[in-house]
């Protein structure tokens, strides 16, 4: 049996302009939608998803899925499951979908493939609903924060470390996107002119609002999303609901709060600073909403073993003395407690360092390149034997490594006692997809130049082991 989790979404910036090509800014929520696939000998097809209304997405993607890799009739059951209710909008048709059309391919053992995944998976939503812009399986595909636009024309995964200060209100009344999206399609057939100035005033407000949040500007950004809530009263889509919880919010203080997602009903989102959020959730409440408790930048489409958060690893103080053992999901949550962790460079014969780019569903620095191989001591192994099985497991090899250095690394939330390996190896590399989108050698040149245009984004260790070894 193979099973996979997908998340659900929230719309940040540039709802229904996203539709007309302009960006939007969109992230992932921790409430997931499950689904596993297996096999069965009677032949038939079998969907059972007790929480789903509508199965009509579930029996397209296996429709689109089957045609488009090639699979064999034979008998499956294909089952979901959801932490969160499909009031909300958070996107549960698009999750449900995006997470079955990965189970198979997993199932089947189909090359990983993220934007062929989304293709498929924005097919399918497209075949059930005729409408939308698909930024909500990019989400569910992705996961973390994402500057989007319709198609996947652009995709690019917003630096931040740790999560948006979000809160979240529900209005009680659940909204028909589809239908909405076609209202705001009449009226931009009668007033085309007006609205497409509001659809391209939103756009560039959402490419802002994208380098606001990479800075770290919630005050600039809260702005941005009143601004942005002014152009969604304009073009109708507020309801009398969603204006009393954003007053509710502005009154209680946030920097900013505007609705998220089509309109008409559904959720409404708050930007604050944390020391705020209690005075802003009683308002919100007081005012009649629902405050839904979700956590945003979550990873996207993972299969449920990946970076399994109750594997035990081992905390030490900063001499490297065990004091004890935490799981993953405690360690990363704390940063005082200081973990063992492994690094390896590997060279080859010119002198050039093999980096990796992390995978999107990573839990920690999605997107990052970083050392060539990376990980964590478990409880019951050496130094030696972890980043013997890490350099086994990402990239295949099995080389000589050298222990260059053991030092502490202060992440923004976690603290890590690593040790740095280095090897010689020239390749060829078996990276492991789920943790690894892509490998590759840099000169220091090359590297340094990359650094400098932003073309690519290093992690904190990756840096500092760069750094220690005399590369950067
Ligand atoms: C709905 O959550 C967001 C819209 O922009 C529609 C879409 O992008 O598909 C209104």
């Amino acid at each position: 049996m193979v099973s996979v989790s997908a998340p659900g979404k929230l719309m940040i910036f540039g709802e229904h302009a996203v539709v007309y090509g302009h960006p939007c800014v969109v992230t992932a929520v921790g409430e997931r939608v499950t689904v596993s696939v297996e096999k069965t000998d009677d032949g038939r097809v079998i969907i059972e998803a007790p929480k789903v209304k509508n199965t009509t997405f579930v029996e397209e993607a296996i429709r689109q899925a089957k045609t488009h890799w090639n699979i064999p009739d034979c008998g499956l059951r294909v089952t979901t499951d959801s932490t969160f209710s499909s009031q909300y909008g958070f996107g549960s048709s698009s999750a449900v979908t995006v997470a079955v059309l990965d189970a198979l391919r997993r199932f089947f053992e189909k090359k990983e493939n993220k934007k062929e995944l989304f293709d498929l998976a924005y097919k399918t939503i497209l075949a059930v609903q005729g409408v939308g812009s698909g930024f909500d399986a990019a989400a569910a595909v992705w996961g973390g924060t994402l500057l989007y636009k319709k198609g996947g024309v652009l995709l690019e995964a917003l630096k931040i470390s740790g999560q948006l200060p979000l809160i979240v209100g529900y209005t009680g009344v659940k909204a028909d996107t589809a239908t909405i999206v076609r209202e705001v399609a009449d009226k931009r057939g009668k007033f085309p002119e007006k609205m497409d100035r509001i659809f391209d005033a939103i756009g560039k407000l959402a490419a802002d609002a994208k380098q606001k949040i990479e800075e770290g500007d919630w005050e600039r950004a809260g702005t941005l999303m009143d601004f942005n809530q002014e152009y969604l009263r304009d073009i109708g889509v507020s309801s009398d609901k969603l204006e009393m919880l954003i007053s509710a919010a502005k009154k209680a203080g946030a920097w900013g709060a505007k609705l998220s997602g089509a309109g008409g009903g559904d959720c409404m989102i708050a930007l604050a600073s944390r020391d705020k959020h209690d005075a802003i959730k009683k308002a919100m409440t007081d005012a009649g909403g629902q405050v839904l408790e979700v956590v945003n930048c979550a990873p996207g489409v993972q299969m449920d073993t990946t970076d399994d958060q109750s594997e035990l690893f081992v905390v030490v103080d900063k001499n490297d003395t065990v004091l004890g053992y935490k799981t993953r999901g405690e360690c990363h949550a704390d940063k005082t407690l200081m973990h063992r962790g492994i690094g390896l460079l590997v060279f080859d014969r010119t002198g050039r360092v093999l980096l990796q780019k992390r995978s999107m569903t990573k839990d920690t620095r999605p997107g990052y390149w970083s050392t060539s191989v990376g990980g964590h001591v478990m409880k019951g192994e050496t130094y030696e034997q972890a980043i013997a099985r890490e350099a086994k497991e990402e990239l295949g090899i099995d080389v000589p490594m050298k222990l260059y250095k053991k030092h502490i690394i202060r992440y923004p939330g976690e603290t890590e006692m690593e040790a740095l390996f280095t090897a010689t190896h020239e390749g060829p590399f078996h990276s492991n997809t789920e943790e690894i989108d892509e490998v590759k050698f840099f000169s220091k040149e090359e590297l340094s130049s990359a650094i400098t245009t932003g073309t690519i984004h290093l992690t904190e260790a990756v840096l500092l082991n760069l750094q220690v070894v005399g590369f950067l």
